[in-house]
């Protein structure tokens, strides 16, 4: 589907982003695992969420959906059914690497497989800390989907994360709630912790230590979960309020878990009028309000830990730096390279059609800012990120834009356009 974007430069109002996709997928998978029925408030209906509630289907999990509350019948750590055919993830790395952790745990086999996206991103990275929990699990080329898993029984490892990846380390850690002993996971550089406080709210038998996690078997007894909205879907409105020319807007509801907020320290840096508020907590996650006026931005070198804490948000960044002062570096950001796309490129693709001079790098982008954006016409290349940054870009350029392929956005904020027309006045 095509998109045409009209620029305007002024935004008004206020925004709900949606419910967060990380918290969302990891609300199902802990419901699903524990002794009775877990109700979720604000989950993400996109399809990435839609693909964990699919496979635990499958599994013989009974979820029922009423707008964005889910009720998730638990049938405890060794309830899931053998499902005979192939486990589909469709576009959902998340879905993918954790339910993976899961399967190894089962006393039944498994196949798991996505869409092209999903065929090409790295599944190494679990796949050799499963086996080395004694998992059974093989792969095409041993690093790719479709994945075959079979029943074995898991040992727990103490294993430092070559990647700083959270699907990576929830992979383990569910995988951990079925091995013998301890389960302990280290990390360089702290990613997201969403497994690690959705598991202890169930009551599972986790500690989290500076540098790491360690977890036990332990049943999950079921929880009420309240969602805050996505801050990485919240960060395009952000973007797009800091670059409009007048107007200020209200992004109500944005989860603020300290290990996604690398987005908010970045453009604050730039020099951002944001400003946080009404903070409150959802269970065992922070949340609060946004306010943002448009600003003056500057370029800024982005690296080391806070990369992890935005890594999401690359694109949406690479917008802002395009209409900053200065010279804007990214680097120490080579996992880009795996995401749903190689977004080092599809960032590198959509910079030069609006305009931007940039050089890109092994691991990053060296960005300089301009005054002024093109319209362009984008293709989404099928990553929902891209298509929301090139919206972004779009709404703030000098003439009309397209964006080919442009439903993808329904991965992680299917109201996205809605909203966008919302924001712009
Ligand atoms: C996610 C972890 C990150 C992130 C993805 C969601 C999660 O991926 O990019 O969108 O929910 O755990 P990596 O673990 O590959 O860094």
């Amino acid at each position: 589907m095509k998109r045409i974007i009209e620029p305007k430069q002024k935004v008004s109002g206020q925004i709900t982003p949606p419910g967060d996709k990380s918290i969302s997928h990891r609300s199902v998978m802990a419901g699903a695992l524990a002794e009775g029925t877990t109700r979720v408030k604000g989950f993400l209906m996109g399809a990435d969420c839609l693909a964990t509630v699919d496979c635990f289907s499958r599994l013989g999990v009974e979820i029922e959906a009423n707008g964005d509350f889910v009720k998730v019948r638990g049938r405890g750590l060794y309830g899931l059914k053998e499902y005979g055919g192939v486990l589909y993830t469709v576009n959902s790395g998340t879905t993918t690497r954790i339910l993976s952790g899961i399967l190894c745990g089962q006393n039944f086999p498994s196949v798991i497989d996505g869409d092209e996206s999903i065929r090409r991103r790295p599944m190494r990275r679990i796949i050799e800390p499963l086996r080395l929990m004694n998992a059974w699990i093989s792969a095409r080329e041993d690093n790719f989907c479709p994945l075959h898993i079979n029943s074995s029984r898991l040992k727990g490892i103490d294993y430092a994360l070559p990647v700083a990846s959270a699907q990576l380390k929830s992979c383990l850690l569910f995988a951990g709630l079925y091995a013998d002993g301890h389960t302990v996971v280290r990390e360089a550089a702290k990613s997201r912790d969403h497994t690690e406080l959705m598991l202890k709210e169930f009551g599972a038998d986790i500690e989290v230590f500076e540098g790491g996690a360690a977890i036990r078997p332990s049943k999950l007894a079921p929880a009420d979960v309240e969602v805050p909205g996505d801050i990485s879907s919240a960060s395009y409105f952000i973007v797009l309020a800091l670059l409009a020319d007048e107007g200020e807007l209200l992004i109500k509801n944005v989860g603020v878990n300290p290990t996604r907020t690398g987005i908010i320290d970045a453009l604050k840096e730039m020099g951002g009028d944001i400003e946080l508020f009404n903070h409150r907590m959802l269970g065992r996650e922070p949340a609060c309000d946004i306010h943002v006026r448009p600003s003056r931005l500057k370029g800024v070198i982005i690296e080391g830990d806070i990369i992890p804490r935005l890594i999401d948000e690359i694109p949406i960044l690479s917008v802002a730096a395009a209409r900053a002062e200065g010279k804007m570096v990214i680097k120490g950001a080579g996992e880009l390279k795996f995401k749903e796309t190689n977004r080092i490129k599809a960032i590198a693709e959509q910079l030069g059609k609006c305009g931007a001079k940039f050089i890109e790098t092994d691991d990053g982008i060296i960005i300089e800012g301009e005054e002024s954006l093109k319209g362009a016409a984008y293709n989404s290349l099928g990553d929902h990120r891209i298509a929301m940054s090139a919206a972004v870009a779009a709404a703030v350029a000098e003439g009309p834009s397209e964006i080919e392929g442009a439903e993808c956005v329904d991965v992680s904020y299917p109201g996205f356009f809605e909203d966008l027309e919302r924001a712009l006045d």
